[in-house]
């Protein structure tokens, strides 16, 4: 029987999708490649990735914060919050997207999967159920203050490294973000009369129609 010489390379050019594939990693979670033509030296990249992933694994949970309190929020003030909330969302994606990839450009490793943010992030986890909205914006809250903490230690840092670029990242876009987001959510717990005012003079009160005789 003749050999087919055609068979190996009959099967490499198969349309088969080749599937249930595994490999050994290429690089280890808390590792940064040795070269990189950053002019930032890896003892500098392996501080700043090390804390980056720290602020990701807690953006990454207001993030997800966000969108629960946008489900499951309830109540008179439902449209207004639901539309906020998921308005924080957005933004607060936009910032994971930015701190995971300066992580990458550093030549380290982002974290991404929910196990190993549940494991890492500093904010408490909220119970599965709904809760009311006071307790909602209070949680969020405490969780804003857990990041902007976080920014205030990290940029200096960042800075004093020569890191001008993380320095950047932080302050302007998470520090920036947050600040604005906590007033947003703040004004919320400021107890407000919705009809009557409480503080107002007397003679300022809407004059009433009086009937004459
Ligand atoms: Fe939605």
């Amino acid at each position: 029987m003749k050999p087919n010489r055609n068979s190996g390379r009959a099967e490499r050019m198969s349309a088969q999708p080749r599937l249930h594939q595994r490999a050994a990693q290429v690089q280890q979670y808390g590792t940064v490649n040795l070269n990189l033509p950053l002019e930032l030296e890896e003892p500098v990249r392996l501080e700043m990735t090390e804390q980056l992933n720290q602020l990701l694994a807690d953006t990454i949970s207001i993030r997800d914060l966000y969108k629960k309190c946008h489900w499951q929020v309830a109540g008179p003030t439902f449209y207004q919050l639901h539309l906020l909330f998921d308005k924080h969302f957005d933004e607060q994606m936009g910032l994971v997207d930015g701190i995971a990839e300066r992580i990458q450009t550093l030549g380290g490793i982002s974290l991404a999967m929910a196990a190993d943010v549940a494991e890492e992030t500093q904010i408490e986890r909220p119970p599965r159920g709904r809760e009311e909205v006071p307790a909602q914006l209070s949680r969020l809250l405490d969780a804003h203050q857990i990041i902007i903490r976080e920014c205030r230690k990290l940029a200096p840092r960042a800075s004093e490294l020569g890191d001008e670029v993380t320095n950047d990242l932080v302050v302007s876009e998470v520090l920036r973000t947050n600040e604005t987001q906590v007033w947003f959510l703040s004004e919320h717990l400021v107890a407000m009369p919705l009809v009557h005012a409480t503080n107002g003079e007397a003679g300022e009160a809407t004059p009433s129609i009086k009937k004459t005789a």
